[in-house]
């Protein structure tokens, strides 16, 4: 587990944080992961959760295959939101995989303004829009599709 002076900390997911992830993903998401998927994640994929003492408050999940990583999820308890914590784990995320990767790319709903915001204050672009790609409350909306680019921004060549 890595420290902060913050009283903030970081560590890996475990199978033990499934009831507090599915509990803060219907807090955060009106299309909110399974446990299925939260649990195929925390076993294939690379996850980790913010902690504010010993309680979680955020998480992140993201999929690394040889230089391309996705990131998968990412969330904040409503409580916590808009401290910066989100851009904290994000930032904790790719400094993991600057030295690996080309590219950290993602999905976003069009709609979703608060992750757009998120992701291009971290230097994400976008890169492409699926046309209906997700169920919405109102049917259908799009996804942006974004990507950072860590060569472009000073990473080294991999
Ligand atoms: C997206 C999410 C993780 C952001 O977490 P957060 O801790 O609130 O984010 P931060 O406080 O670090 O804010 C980082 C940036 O996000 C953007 N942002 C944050 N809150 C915002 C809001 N209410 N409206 C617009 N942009 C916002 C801003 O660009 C902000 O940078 P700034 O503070 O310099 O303006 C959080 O809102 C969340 O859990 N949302 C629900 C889950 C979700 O939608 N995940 C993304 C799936 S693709």
């Amino acid at each position: 587990m890595s420290e902060m002076d913050t009283g903030f900390s970081i560590r890996k997911t475990t199978r033990d944080d499934l009831p507090t992830l599915l509990k803060i993903e219907s807090e955060v998401s009106p299309f909110p992961w399974s446990a299925r998927q939260f649990g195929e994640s925390i076993d294939d994929h690379d996850g980790c959760v913010l902690l504010k003492g010993k309680r979680v408050i955020g998480y992140l999940f993201y999929q690394q295959v040889l230089d391309q990583a996705e990131l998968l999820n990412i969330a904040v308890r409503p409580s916590f939101q808009g401290e910066g914590l989100g851009s904290l784990l994000l930032n904790m995320c790719m400094d993991t995989l600057r030295d690996t990767t080309v590219q950290l790319h993602l999905e976003v709903r069009a709609s979703n303004f608060t992750a757009i915001g998120l992701y291009l204050r971290a230097g994400f672009k976008q890169i492409g829009q699926r046309r209906a790609y997700y169920r919405s409350e109102m049917g259908r909306e799009d996804a942006l599709l974004m990507a950072y680019n860590f060569l472009e921004n000073g990473a080294v060549s991999v």
